[in-house]
Formats: structure tokens, sequence, C-alpha cells
């Protein structure tokens, strides 16, 4: 499978960089849009209630601006997403205390200021249910009649009888808290309403369709009605999945109202307070494992905070029950997993998508396990790791390609794990004050939507010969930052035999590119990729069978090879010369590919078993830190990433993704802590949410493994998320070496560090009297 490629796996920059370095690069809110006015947002303010007036000061002159309440929404008053529980305004009912309940259109932001502050509500107010714990509990029933907005099980063998042949049961509870994705550029959407009647709505998004589907329905428009454009995007992270259709049916319903374009960007503090996070969890592990640290049986209750609507947490839900149990084989299983509602804003897609959560707690209970056994963490995983044949709980066998030991073995390799996590304990001894720590992690992503998501999707990719010398790779996936831009024509320039520079992939307008999905699930490279890499072959196959009928070639037959159409020694036409010659015949010089179901795989939905993933990328993240045991500063220090990601498509693009990624886990880990009052966020600042820095990054080292995937174009896999799932619980072992503490959440900021310090130093004294 291994083929020999000329642009695919080079060391080539990216299309977008020139611009992007140069800040040439043109972001919604550096265009002008003629005679557009801003949109505002009235807010709750309150975590749950019921809205019984929205008052208009009258001092305020009101033919200055437009307001907008749930009554002016022409077509249903939802955010369609996954279910339409999630209303574009509240009414009357409040969920959570940054819900939209009105909207403010003005010409200018000082006007839209002063008509803002002109606006204020009666609210009943009612008893919110702000954790998951009262949730529930159902101290209030808040959605539906149990507050449970999703649930799954998966179950293998039978784990209940299992668990008497361990010679120990070992339990934890692990938690992870809300992360924010701190997308460079802010949330911004604008709508322009058109003379025929229709309305164009653009900005920073990731699915064009998804946000098309939401207006159409919000709107009550026919889907001709409405286009929707992706303006360059200034990074998403899954905070663009989602999103994006709340704010652009908010503008669309200002501009209906007033008539005109009205542009909507978040200031980095609105952003940082209404927009969605991550899933907050509460995951409980209980184990039972042989002396020898064979895991025999294992429970899991997975519990994610779905906040107060659903968006995407049916799926980010089903994303954490599938990786479970990580990258070990337990042959009985029984897990459970629940997202329940509370009166917070609601969650929403993160890259990893449930996966960091549910592999924060497994990595985590592998280390107490070990812990308890008295083994090191890495003899505990290699017991237990996955092996081509082994069975997921949800049956799934890989005959090939589970490369956990594969990236395993290479990053012991690279980081020397085994030597320093002897010598720094060592170390340790002598300077008790600056300690070094090292840990381990493993962890797997699926690529692709899950069970049957992509046939039920079925994409399709378009590519077009345009004005001479180009190829338009057509798709409604995004460029946001990750590289889908240069990663897509790279493919294209591939398979036509041309150079990247002749190819282009250009931002999405839904009226010109046919659906080839949303830009989410790590799917890009290795799904869409292949429906271009298919309309790239049908491409050249029409055109070599039309030149047959071309007068000059009457009756010859054209193979095609390194961007040149061949018949015979003496007829050799390049690619552009020939789609010159072909010009006049209509269709001829557009090609599109639907997805095809790869063969040998099943998912059954309705028992949640089967194959989930096609193909799954794997991850092995040694890191090192420092721990300051006086102001209990954390430093991460040394990284060490290998990933088997199939073919690496940009080799350069795949390195980067993998240091971004860990990255944002280490951020995740350590530093990254989202303040909530009240049901509300607290954090309002990035002098509050702190994010790691070029100064709190590590020295990576990052090692790719390719085992090439026969469904993806050229063997490529997703690789996305991956080292955002991984990251860590490596990071947060390392600190537990260093300081002898076993933090059980996330992130391990310094007061939790030092209450756990405080903890052991108390159970130390007990234990002397
Ligand atoms: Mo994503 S987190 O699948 O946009």
């Amino acid at each position: 499978m291994d083929q020999k490629t000329v642009v695919v796996g080079s060391r080539l920059p990216r299309t977008d960089g020139l611009a992007k370095a140069c800040g040439t690069t043109q972001y919604l809110d550096d265009l002008t849009i003629e005679g557009c006015w801003v949109g505002g947002t009235v807010r709750a303010r309150v975590p749950r209630g019921r809205i019984r007036e929205i008052r208009q000061d009258l001092s305020f002159d009101w033919s200055r601006a437009v307001l907008v309440t749930a009554r002016d929404i022409p077509g249903l008053n939802v955010v369609s997403m996954i279910r339409d529980d999630y209303p574009a305004l509240a009414d009357p009912l409040v969920s959570f205390p940054t819900q939209a309940v009105a909207l403010i259109a003005a010409p200018d932001p000082e006007t839209l200021r002063e008509a803002l502050a002109a606006v204020s509500m009666d609210v009943e107010e009612l008893p919110p249910v702000l954790t998951v714990e009262d949730s529930i509990a159902c101290t209030q029933v808040i959605w539906g009649d149990s507050n449970v907005m999703d649930e799954y099980s998966v179950v293998s063998g039978n784990a209940e009888g299992a668990f008497a042949s361990a010679d120990l049961i070992v339990e934890g509870i692990y938690r992870t808290k809300h992360q924010e994705h701190v997308y460079l550029e802010p949330q911004g959407m604008a709508a322009i309403p058109r003379e025929d009647g229709s309305l164009e709505v653009i900005g920073s998004m990731q699915c064009p369709y998804y946000v098309h589907s939401a207006l159409v329905k919000g709107l009550g428009f026919s889907p001709e009605k409405v286009m929707v454009r992706q303006t360059e995007t200034g990074g998403g992270f899954g905070g663009k999945e989602d999103y994006p259709s709340i704010l652009g049916l908010h503008a669309a319903l200002l501009a209906l109202k007033s008539g005109r374009p009205v542009k909507m960007v978040y200031d980095r503090k609105e952003d940082l307070l209404c927009t969605t996070k991550r899933h907050p969890s509460v995951i409980r592990h209980r184990t039972g494992v042989k002396k020898d640290g064979t895991l025999v049986a294992a429970e899991i209750d997975i519990i994610l905070d779905g906040g107060a609507f659903t968006t995407m947490s049916k799926v980010v839900l089903s994303r954490s029950i599938l990786h479970a149990t990580g990258c070990y084989f337990i042959p009985h299983v029984s897990v459970r997993a629940r997202a329940v509602a509370t009166n917070t804003p609601p969650n929403g897609a993160f890259r990893g998508f449930g996966v960091p959560q549910s592999n924060f707690a497994i990595e985590r209970h592998m280390d107490r396990i070990a812990e308890i056994l008295g083994m090191d963490p890495l003899d505990l995983r290699k017991k237990n790791i996955l092996k081509n044949g082994s069975s997921f709980p949800y049956g799934q066998v890989l005959g090939e390609g589970m490369s956990a030991e594969l990236v395993l073995d290479r990053v012991l390799e690279m980081s020397g794990y085994r030597e320093k996590r002897r010598l720094f304990a060592e170390e340790n001894r002598k300077n008790p004050f600056l300690r070094k720590g090292i840990g381990l992690s493993l962890g797997l992503h699926g690529g692709g939507f899950t069970g049957s998501g992509e046939e039920y999707i079925s994409g399709s990719s378009s590519v077009r010969v345009s004005g001479g010398e180009r190829v338009e790779v057509l798709v409604s996936s995004v460029e946001m930052g990750q590289g889908a831009s240069t990663v897509l024509a790279m493919i294209a320039a591939e398979t036509l035999g041309l150079d990247l520079m002749s190819v282009v992939h250009h931002v999405p307008d839904t009226s010109v590119v046919p659906n080839s999905g949303p830009t989410v699930a790590s799917r890009t490279t290795m799904y869409v990729g292949k429906t271009v890499q298919d309309a790239c072959i049908s491409l050249v196959e029409q055109m070599a069978e039309k030149a047959a009928e071309l007068e000059e070639f009457a009756g010859k037959r054209f193979s095609y090879e390194k961007g040149v159409f061949a018949a015979g020694e003496k007829d050799r036409i390049p690619f552009f010369e020939m789609a010159k010659r072909l010009a006049s015949f209509p269709g001829i010089l557009s090609a599109t590919a639907r997805y095809r179901p790869i063969p040998g795989f099943s998912w059954d939905e309705s028992t949640y078993t089967g194959d989930a993933y096609k193909a799954y990328a794997w991850i092995a993240n040694v890191v090192e830190v420092e721990v300051d045991m006086d102001t209990f500063e954390i430093s991460p220090r040394k990284a060490y990433v290998s990933a088997e990601i199939g073919k690496a498509v940009s080799p350069v693009l795949a390195s980067g993704q993998i240091e971004g990624g860990s990255l944002q886990a280490f951020g995740y880990a350590y530093l990254e802590d989202v303040g909530m009052k009240n049901g509300s966020y607290t954090t309002a600042h990035l002098n509050q949410y702190l994010i790691p820095t070029t100064l709190d990054t590590p020295d990576f080292s990052v090692d790719l493994q390719e085992v090439p995937f026969s469904g993806g174009p050229y063997g490529a896999k997703g690789l996305g998320e991956l080292p955002m799932d991984s990251g860590a619980p490596a990071l947060v072992a390392a600190v537990g070496h260093a300081a002898g503490v076993f933090p059980e959440g996330i992130p391990v900021t310094g007061e939790y560090l030092h209450s756990l310090l405080r903890k052991n130093k108390k159970e130390r004294k007990a234990g002397e009297q």
C-alpha cells in the first residue's frame, strides 16, 4: 500500500502561510460591508427563571436602533443542531445566565452600547441546578423528565462475575473541568440581506452547512434563499462547530428586521463568558486486577456536564464511552455514560470531543493501579496494551493497525523514560525544593464520524479546472489554521501530478461547493481527502475519454501520468493544455466524488456494538516537569511524542498539529481554569484564564509513525484531535512523580498541588503519632 509520492509526504510550506504571516489575511472584523450595522446581545443574567417582561427604556430614542425578541423570529425559535432544544432567544424560560434574550442592532458601537443599557427585564427567578450531582439527584427537573440528556452503555463479557476472579479491586474518581478554546479570532458572523429576498450569512466557522440548516429552520426560509460563506477563520478547535449556528442566526434575525447588513463580532470578554467550553467530567473507575497487573474486569461510569442545552453533547458522550478503556484490553467491561443538564452555558465541541476526559480518567487510573501494585506504570501498561487481534469492549477487532505498542516503544526510546524515572527520584532526594518528574501516557483517537456517520452524511467533493491553469478543490471543509487548504490541495496535486501551486482551495460558499460534511472529527484529511482524490481520478478519466472525441485525437486512447495525457509516444498533452482543448465540452472540466463505504466494517447503533471507527490514530507522550516546592509552580521542560497517524500528507503540518495539540493538553492539565459562580463563568480576561505561552512550552521531540490506512488518501488517517487526548495525563503523572502526590483531577493548579501536599503531610503526621 506504500505508494511512491511526490507532493504528498514532502515538506512544502503551507499555502496560506505567507498571507497569515504578513498579516494580509482578512478576517470578518477586517471586512468593510457597506451600510453595515453592529449587533449586540441582551443576556438573561440569572441561571434559571421565567421572563415576565422585557422593557425598553424610553429615554433612549429607539428609532436609532432595532430590537429583536423571540416574537420576531419568523421560523422556529430554535438553533437547530443534533436536537432542537436550544432556543435562539429565551422565551419565556431562562436556562443559563448568559442566555440570549434579545438582540439589538445599531449603526455604530456607541449607539449599540446605549441601546443595550436601555433594555431591562423582569424575571421571576427559579431555583437552578448548578452541579452534575444535583442534576442527577434531580433537585430540580430542568431538562426532559430526569435531566439526563443522553445515556449510553457498552458491555462486554460479564464484569460483575469477573470481579470475583480478581486479586484486588481498585477504585478511583477522576474529574476534569471546563476548557476554553482560545482561538485567536473570536466568534463573528454577519448577515447581508439581498434585494431578491435571499440572505447571505458569512463568518468565522467550521461547518457552513450546519449554519445553513440552522438558518433555514430558524428563519423559515427555503434552503436556496440562504447562502453561507466562510470568511478566513482564525482558529476553531471545535468552538466554531456549533456556536456559529447561534451567532449566525442572531445576525440574520437582526438583518431581517433592520433590512440591512448586520455584523456581530464578540470581543474576547464576551467570547470567554458566553461561548461553549469543553464538557466537565466526573468519571468513576472500578477495576479488578491480578497481582501480576493483568486487568480482568472494569466498571466505568462517565458523567459529562452538558450545560443547559444539548448542542453536541450526544456525540461527545458517544466518543467518551467508546474511548473509555483507552489503549488497554480488558476482557469484561461495563461502561455507563450520561450527559446531564445544568443551568450553566451549554458545553460544546472541543478538539478531542469527549476523549480527553475519558483518556485522562483511564490513564490516571492505570497510574493508580500501578502505584497500588507497586509496579512501574510503564510495566502495567505494557502488560495490558491492545495488540493486533485484541478487541474493544464494543466488539471491534483490529486485525492490523493497533499501533499502541509501536508508539510506546518509540517514545521510550526517544525519552529514556525508564532511566530518568529512577534518576529523577534520586536527584529529588538531594534537591527537595526544585523537583523533577517524568510521566507517561498513551492515547488513541478514532478518525471520522462514529459508527455509520460517514455513510449517513455521505459527503462529496468536487474539483474543477478554472481560469486556465488552476484546479479548484470544492469542498465545504474549511481552513481554520489546521492546514486543510494545504493538505487537500496536496492530495489533489499528487493525484493529478501537478504542482501544489496549480491547485487552490478557498473559503467555501454553500451556493458553490457540495456538502462534504463539517470540518470536525479529524475527518478532513482521511475522508474528505479521499473524495478529493477520487474526484481527481474521475476528472482525469473523463478528460481522457472526451479527448478521443477531439478531431486531432480521433479514436486515440489516452493514459495519464505525472500531469500528462499520453497516447503513444507522439501525443503527450500536459493537463492544462488538454483542459484548454476540452473547454468547449460542458461539464468535462469538473468532477464530483461521493464517499464510498469501506467494505469490511459494520456498526449497530441499536446495540452500540461493532466497528466504531475505520481507523484509529495512536499516540504516546512522555513529559518531564520541574516543580518548585515553595511556590508550587509547575514547569514542563521536555515533551516527547510519538504518533502513528497513517501517511503524513504534510509532515510539517502533522508535527505542528502534534506540538500544538499537546501544548493545548498541557494547558488543560495545569493552567487553564475556568472560574464559575452561580452558573456563570467568571474568567472574563486572558489574565484570568491562563493558557501556555512560548515561555511555558517545553522542548518538543515529535516522532511520526506511518502505518498506512487503506481507506484513506495515500494511507492517511485523522490526527487533528489525537494530541489533545493524551498530553494531560502524562503531565499530571510527571507532577505526581516530582511532588510525591496523586492528583485525581485537572487542572493541577498551584492551589490544588498545595492542598495535596498538605494532605500528605497531615497523613504522615497522623501516621507518626
Ligand atoms: Mo470537532 S471538536 O469534532 O470540531
